[in-house]
């Protein structure tokens, strides 16, 4: 068995044909009383507190700068992430900017083109499109935006910044 203790579940759902990675955070009671290992941050970027992080409106983006120890290396880290909630199960999706075509980083759209094409994060560079939930929906990305694994230690929120996770290509 894992001796970390895992702070959240990865809970698989599906969107369109693509399989959606979705984090689901306990409720903070719940994580309080479940603390009972400690996971080792030195490798993963904090977020800030859980409770920052559920408020507000959805997708957004949130910054991090870190030092992590990779081996024998430290490395400064400096970027964000995208936020989602699936109102469903309330449970967060955390994707990397990364177009997963040839590596620029995606940006916002407008509301209009959200509106339109269901366009939520636009790579400028050959015009990679993506949803909500970073699923492809145009142009040459070949897969979603990756997503990271997360934790919660006393409150605040990890993600494993060094291991994007890749997820299955949508065939939309
Ligand atoms: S790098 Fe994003 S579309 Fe090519």
């Amino acid at each position: 068995m894992d001796k970390w203790s895992r702070r959240t579940f990865i809970s698989k759902t599906l969107k369109g044909t693509a399989g959606v990675f979705a984090i689901s955070i306990l409720p903070l009671g719940l994580t309080a009383c479940s603390n009972r290992e400690r996971v080792d941050t030195s490798t993963m970027a904090s977020l800030g507190p859980i409770s920052e992080l559920e408020m507000g409106e959805f997708p957004k983006k949130v910054p991090y700068k870190t030092t992590v120890q990779d081996a024998w290396v430290e490395q400064e880290m400096e970027g964000f992430v995208y936020i989602n909630k699936n109102n469903n199960d309330n449970s967060l999706i955390i994707m990397s900017p990364v177009c997963t075509h040839l590596g620029c980083i995606a940006g916002t759209t407008e509301e209009s083109k959200k509106e339109e094409e269901g366009v939520t994060f636009y790579c400028p560079c050959h015009g990679g499109r993506y949803d909500e939930f970073g699923i492809n929906v145009g142009g040459p990305p070949p897969r979603p935006l990756d997503v990271f694994k997360t934790y919660i230690q006393n409150g605040n929120v990890y993600i494993a910044i060094l291991s994007p996770i890749k997820r299955e290509k949508s065939k939309g």
